[in-house]
């Protein structure tokens, strides 16, 4: 037992195994992966942060009381939008007719199947009258993003509504970039991983 106790103290003494290699400098990470924000800004967020609502004043081109707005169609069956409508992307499959969504006789609000008309803001009601299980799987924090506090005596829970990552006209979901894997401080880890590929 001497001899090895020895033996290893003048080996370790000595660098007869070297040292592994000098922990390499960690990259940062792109900042599109730490940023936290949704991926869009709903109406509601819009009206309660104070940002531009200019595109949700519909009277400032419309006055539906005394010229009532029809929705026109491509000889195809897809909507054929004026000009002033071009920035809209309509992708929300069968469900694409306006007044699906909107309030023919009032543009500034939302209206569901039933006939209950909501405000702008309430967008995720209107989503969840047709979209009822992820209503469902929202309200239980399944799907979407709650934010804030767990417990509700230390302070509010902020869930995202609908609207802040899909877009009411072209709903999909879009691929998102992945995030890199953690960093391998030791480079001789890192061959080893990559060597595992
Ligand atoms: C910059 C002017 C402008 C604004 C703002 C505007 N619209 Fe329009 N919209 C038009 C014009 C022009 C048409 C085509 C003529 C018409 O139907 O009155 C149109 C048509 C429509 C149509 C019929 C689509 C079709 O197939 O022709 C709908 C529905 C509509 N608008 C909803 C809205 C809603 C809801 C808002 C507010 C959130 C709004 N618009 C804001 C100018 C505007
Ligand atoms: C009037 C009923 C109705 C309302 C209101 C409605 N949807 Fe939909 N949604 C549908 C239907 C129907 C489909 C399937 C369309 C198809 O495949 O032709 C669909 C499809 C979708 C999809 C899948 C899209 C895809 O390409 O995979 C998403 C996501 C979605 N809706 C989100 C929403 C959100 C968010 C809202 C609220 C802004 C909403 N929906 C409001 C009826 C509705
Ligand atoms: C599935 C439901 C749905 C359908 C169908 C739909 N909208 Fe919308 N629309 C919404 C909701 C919800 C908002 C508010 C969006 C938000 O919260 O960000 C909105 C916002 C708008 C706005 C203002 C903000 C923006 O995105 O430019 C316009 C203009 C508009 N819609 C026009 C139309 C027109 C025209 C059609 C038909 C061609 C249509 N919408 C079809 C649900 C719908
Ligand atoms: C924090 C972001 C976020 C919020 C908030 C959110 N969703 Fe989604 N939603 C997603 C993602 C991500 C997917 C998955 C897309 C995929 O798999 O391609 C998705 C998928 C969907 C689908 C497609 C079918 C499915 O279940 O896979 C529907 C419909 C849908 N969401 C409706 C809603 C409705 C309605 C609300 C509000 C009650 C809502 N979403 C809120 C991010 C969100």
């Amino acid at each position: 037992m001497t001899i090895l106790f020895a033996v290893t103290a003048t080996a370790l003494w000595r660098d007869v195994w070297g040292h592994p290699a000098a922990p390499s400098s960690a990259p940062l990470l792109d900042a599109q992966f730490t940023n936290t924000a949704t991926l869009r800004m709903s109406a509601a967020e819009l009206i309660r942060t104070g940002g531009d609502t200019s595109g949700l004043t519909c009277g400032s081109c419309h006055d539906e009381k005394k010229k009532p707005v029809s929705v026109h169609f491509n000889a195809d069956g897809t909507i054929r939008l004026p000009e002033e409508h071009k920035d809209l992307v309509m992708q929300h499959g069968r469900n694409n007719h306006c007044f699906n969504c909107h309030d023919p006789s009032n543009l500034e609000l939302l209206k569901t199947r039933d006939g209950t008309t909501l405000k702008v803001e309430e967008g995720t009601k209107l989503c969840g009258s047709c979209h009822g299980p992820t209503l469902r799987d929202w309200e239980a924090g399944i799907h979407g993003r709650a934010t804030g506090f767990w417990d509700p005596r230390a302070g509010a829970r902020v869930k995202a509504d609908c609207t802040s990552c899909h877009d009411a006209h072209s709903p999909a979901f879009p691929p998102i970039k992945a995030a890199p894997g953690p960093n391998l401080f030791r480079a001789s880890l890192a061959g080893a991983r990559e060597g595992a590929h």
